[in-house]
């Protein structure tokens, strides 16, 4: 092509100070949100910390500067539903879910990650009737307050950064309450990022002082590393807040090192979030391995680093926040053969760190948005150190190549440094290469031990509920809709697992509003199974009957559409419905399910070829052909209706 002749082939680029900084860089981070993080708490403790490491340990792996956590709405966002520090006005616990757990793992690896909270939905007393929780800016600052106090107080976790609610309308009134009650409460260093949704907030703050005034940071999602004229106007820092989201093989790989460096070189971003921190549900819900890693079994421990870990290594090994990139056109800008670069110096102007990528436009494609087409072309970069930089000897350098085509990729790895005359030397780049050359001397491919080798879902798998603390969410339990605790059972139940929320939430998506709970479990291409499960209905704010289902198909916020075959019993009715979906409008059979009772009832399913069996008490009720059914899926418990439901020795065994 005309590109590979140009006399760019070999171009000088400068790294410069005399004129001045760029921006501060506020860190690089991963996100746990939507039950993104679900199946990493039932980890093996050995392989669960090593995960954590991969994560997290400054100079092992992806050792991130920043962790965003969704504060839980009882409500579906994305991948499940995240418990509610306050399922209901009366109400207040900071023991469910694994965010605390998780931040807590975070911090103690490295305890200067700053930490973001975020909500998806929200309980439904925060709507007070409504589909978005502004209609009391005082009573949801305060909620989210709470859950910044709660933090401190039972973790001793100082939350950094605060947004307002997840792509979804931000309110100018509610951002300036939220900001005067963290102010009030002692919370003035918690910052706000606004809004997660796109740049059209900056037309706002650049209109009104006082909300410019409430705000720090400007969070936009998947920008294409592209801001606005606005958003630059503001003055504010400007963040991708969510970006990556991309399944996490050489080409995500590619997308997360191209977006890292061009959301500064070209966006002037100075923060980029990857959804997920970690690919942690089950396949196939929606979006799955679009994390950083990806851990999906808790039963036998396997786990996989992925390329994005070793790309992230690149820039957080050999940066801190607080640090400046060079400006623009002095040190970050692009390649004229194509792919970015950017610079950082440390605060002393001691350290400085190039990071330099050469992603090719087919190899770094992300989820959204589109990409612009361009070219890659191999290259020399020729380096010349000025300003603070000048008498700079040698640069250690970190190569990976990501490999396309059968060829392995090279990930991470120390070369021999670059010597500099003058402070000058150059380099060679390829195509889908990530270089950095840095000052820093420290810098490690973190490596776990040998790895377990992978394994299906066990079965026979069983649950009575007692091994956990009350209040956890049970684990390998990933609930779609609804929020599933463990709590004390009473006389002869020990501990049992409860539905607990009580109307539909103000929803992040459409499943919320099927007024259904329903958790998921399991291997997807499970075909013959029993189920077998005790539950009982609430006796104040009841659901309305529970079910038990097999060959479950469609979750995230397509649960409402969900498929299989689900056996629905109300023991206030004594009536038991079979349909092959969730909302019931495909009827298989029903009728009068005399042995069911207030109190404790022993349920069970059998789903083999096309016969389809349930008792109730051991009663059967059916015996039948389901011809239509769906071929395999998930086993699955829930409510219909929201409302209270406890269940207890939960089992999961192949058809017999
Ligand atoms: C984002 C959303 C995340 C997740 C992601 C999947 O828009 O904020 O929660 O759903 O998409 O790509």
């Amino acid at each position: 092509s005309a590109l590979a002749v140009g006399p760019w082939r070999a171009t000088t680029y400068d790294f410069d100070d005399s004129n001045g900084l760029g921006r501060q860089f506020d860190g690089i981070g991963g996100l746990s949100a939507g039950a993104s993080s679900k199946l990493l708490v039932n980890y093996p403790e050995k392989e669960r910390s090593e995960i954590l490491d991969y994560l997290f340990k400054p100079n092992f792996g992806a050792s991130l500067q920043i962790l965003k956590v969704e504060i839980g709405g009882d409500s579906q966002s994305t991948d499940g539903t995240e418990a509610s520090h306050m399922h209901n006005i009366w109400d207040e616990n900071y023991h469910r879910g694994y965010e605390w757990w998780l931040m807590v793992e975070a911090k103690q690896r490295n305890p200067n990650i700053k930490l973001y909270g975020l909500p998806w939905g929200f309980p439904a007393w925060i709507g007070d009737g409504a589909t978005n929780p502004y209609q009391n800016p005082e009573v949801t600052a305060d909620y989210v307050v709470r859950w910044i106090s709660g933090a401190k107080t039972v973790y001793g976790l100082k939350i950094d950064l605060i947004g307002i609610w997840n792509e979804r309308p931000y309110n100018i009134t509610y951002i300036k309450t939220l900001r005067f009650m963290l102010d009030q409460r002692g919370f003035s260093n918690v910052r706000i990022v606004v809004a997660d949704g796109k740049w059209n907030i900056a037309a706002d703050i650049l209109k009104d002082p006082g909300l410019a005034i409430a705000v720090d940071f400007i969070g936009c999602h998947y920008p294409g590393s592209v801001t606005t004229d606005d958003a630059l106007k503001t003055g504010k820092q400007l963040w991708s807040s969510e970006d990556f989201s991309t399944y996490n093989n050489e080409t995500g790989g590619g997308c997360w090192a191209r977006i890292l460096n061009r959301n500064y070189a070209l966006g002037h971003m100075t923060s980029t979030i990857s959804w997920s921190l970690i690919a942690s549900w089950y396949n196939p819900l929606p979006f799955f391995r679009d994390g950083l890693m990806t851990a999906v079994e808790p039963w036998s421990g396997h786990y996989s680093v992925d390329t994005p870990i070793w790309l992230s290594a690149h820039t957080t090994q050999f940066t801190q926040v607080g640090w400046k990139y060079l400006e623009h056109g002095a040190g970050v800008g692009m390649l004229k053969g194509g792919g970015s670069y950017v610079a950082l110096v440390s605060p002393d102007k001691k350290d400085l760190t190039i990071i330099v990528e050469t992603m090719s436009h087919n190899h770094s494609l992300c989820v959204r948005p589109r990409l612009p087409e361009y070219d890659v072309v191999p290259q020399t970069m020729n380096i010349h150190l000025k300003g603070s930089f000048g008498n700079i000897k040698q640069l250690n350098i970190w190569y990976s190549k990501l490999g396309f085509d059968g060829e392995t990729s090279i990930m991470f790895q120390k070369k021999e440094a670059l010597q500099l005359t003058n402070g000058m030397g150059s380099v060679s780049l390829g195509a889908d290469e990530v270089y950095t050359l840095t000052t820093v001397t420290t810098g490690q491919k973190g490596q776990g031990d040998l790895l377990p080798p992978s394994k299906p879902f066990p079965l026979p798998y069983t649950d009575n509920f007692e091994s956990y603390a009350i209040s956890e969410e049970p684990y390998n339990l990933a609930p779609q809709t609804g929020s599933f605790e463990v709590v004390a059972g009473d006389a002869g139940h020990g501990k049992v697992m409860r539905q607990t929320v009580v109307l539909p939430p103000v929803a992040w998506c459409k499943a919320d509003a099927m007024n259904k709970s329903i958790g998921m479990i399991g291997n997807f291409s499970w075909s013959d199974i029993y189920v077998e499960v005790e539950a009982q209905v609430g006796k104040i704010n009841t659901a309305d009957s529970v079910f038990i289902a097999a060959r479950v198909q469609n979750g995230g916020c397509r649960s409402q559409l969900a498929r299989g075959i689900f056996f629905f019993v109300s023991p206030l009715l004594q009536q038991y419905t079979l349909s092959y979906d969730i909302a019931g409008t495909q009827l298989l059979a029903s009728g009068g399910a005399p042995t069911a009772a207030l109190g404790w009832n022993n349920i069970s399913l059998l789903v083999s070829g096309t016969q389809v069996r349930g008792q109730v008490n051991g009663k059967e009720l059916f015996l039948l052909q389901a011809p239509n059914s769906t071929h395999n899926g998930f086993v699955a418990i829930g409510t219909d209706g929201y409302g209270l439901a406890d269940f207890d020795n939960f089992m999961i065994s192949t058809a017999h």
